[in-house]
């Protein structure tokens, strides 16, 4: 037992080391509750050394899909997404999203016997789930609610914390009403395609800015707020899959199976990445500026190797479609940096009948973007009274049912 303890606090000490050093616990509050909360007693069955890696542990599936329907979340994200909500003892926080119990039991690590930490989930099995867990690590500050997470939970408002792990496409107005004044909300807000961010917002004179926002992909909330997505096997093999949401219009599986046969056109662009920088504010622009936001296009390596397609990471690449045609991004090796640091060049490969066109849109406004929104940086906002649009000075104003989200590059 005593060789137990001392192996599991050695792999939880070396976990919270490995998020310091990646600047995702940054927080004595954060880096003592992932010190201090089991997470191997919230995936019962998982070997340690797996409950104490940084990655997710998938713990339910859809029956008929198979797609990912619950999880603990990757370590790293979770200690992210808790210095985002920036907790203090003595709070009530409420989290849409349960799961295993794990992250509301790090938030009630934080807040404290003084605070209280509602969690909510939309499985009966996932709940009961998490209460086991919860009283196995003898946690007392959390209570797990059954019910559809897009409602909040009315009973216990207001909340000084709200905080979603799970991927939603509109803020549901029951969250915003239900936090207190002064109080602050962590949303993994899926912007538009495969764009989703995990955006800190706080209340202002004109309705609900953000105070800081990291890129984070969620599965999508079920019930009343759903965003699921559908898959499009561009080969029929399921070796090239198109991931689309809800705003991808346009794409349909009869007219893009086999599209990746027909003639390739390839365009670059002239604008360079270093190595490891990352792609996340030009998806941004495109998923914003096409017409059919970025997907989501993943490719198997024997696909890769057979020279099907050239994806822009090893097994993934953003696409945008037509009814008729794809583009999709690549890169290629470009002259080294003055510094001698790698860098690379991206590029834009079409297909189909207007794939040439599309490939020289896609091109075009990854230029755009180079020229004139690469050093500025984003805000996001649900304000009371949206603005008017202006995509060519990078205001853009996405539609949701009740409350429109604005993307401005300043
Ligand atoms: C990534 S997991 C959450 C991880 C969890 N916080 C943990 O620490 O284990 C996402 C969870 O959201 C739940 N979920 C999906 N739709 C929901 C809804 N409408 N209301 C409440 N929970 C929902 C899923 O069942 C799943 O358990």
């Amino acid at each position: 037992m005593g060789e137990i303890n001392d192996s599991v606090s050695h792999l939880r000490n070396k976990l919270v080391d490995l998020l310091r050093g990646r600047n995702a616990v940054r927080s004595p509050a954060v880096d003592s509750a992932i010190r201090t909360v089991p997470r191997h007693l919230f995936v019962p069955g998982v070997p340690l050394e797996d409950a104490y890696a940084n990655e997710a542990v998938y713990t339910k599936h859809d029956e008929t899909s198979a797609a990912s329907i619950s999880a603990a979340s990757q370590p790293e994200i979770v200690a992210m997404m808790l210095e985002q909500l920036q907790l203090r003892p003595g709070q009530r926080v409420l989290e849409l999203g349960a799961g295993t119990g794990y992250n509301a039991a790090l938030i009630g690590a934080i807040v404290g016997e003084g605070g209280h930490v509602i969690t909510i989930d939309i499985d009966q099995d996932l709940v009961d789930g998490a209460r086991e867990h919860l009283a196995a690590a003898s946690v007392r500050n959390v209570e797990v609610v059954l019910a559809d997470g897009a409602l909040g939970h009315p009973p216990a408002a207001p909340y000084d914390r709200l905080i979603a792990t799970v991927g939603a496409f509109e803020t549901p107005t029951s969250w915003l009403e239900q936090l207190a004044p002064g109080g602050r909300l962590v949303v993994p807000l899926r912007l538009a395609g495969a764009v989703s961010r995990s955006i800190i917002l706080e209340r202002d004179a004109n309705g609900w800015a953000d105070r800081g926002s990291e890129m984070a992909v969620f599965m999508p909330l079920r019930g009343i707020g759903d965003d699921a997505r559908r898959t499009i096997d561009l080969t029929g093999t399921g070796e090239v899959t198109l991931q689309a949401h809800k705003d991808n219009h346009e794409c349909e599986q009869a007219a893009l199976a086999g599209i990746l046969n027909s003639t390739r056109h390839e365009t670059w662009t002239g604008v360079l990445f270093g190595s490891g920088v990352s792609f996340e504010w030009l998806d941004l622009w495109l998923a914003c500026r096409l017409d059919n936001p970025i997907m989501r296009m993943n490719v198997e390596p024997a696909a890769k190797e057979r020279g099907l397609v050239s994806p822009m990471f090893p097994t993934v690449a953003m696409a945008t479609a037509t009814s008729n045609s794809l583009a999709y991004l690549t890169i290629r090796t470009a002259p080294s940096a003055a510094d001698g640091g790698k860098q690379f060049e991206v590029g834009v490969i079409g297909h189909g009948s207007a794939g040439p066109d599309l490939a020289e849109r896609v091109r075009s406004d990854i230029v755009t973007w180079a020229q004139d929104s690469r050093t500025r940086s984003v805000r996001f906002a649900l304000p009371d009274t949206p603005p008017a649009a202006d995509p060519d000075h990078g205001r853009f104003v996405l539609h949701r049912p009740h409350r429109p989200i604005t993307v401005t590059w300043e």
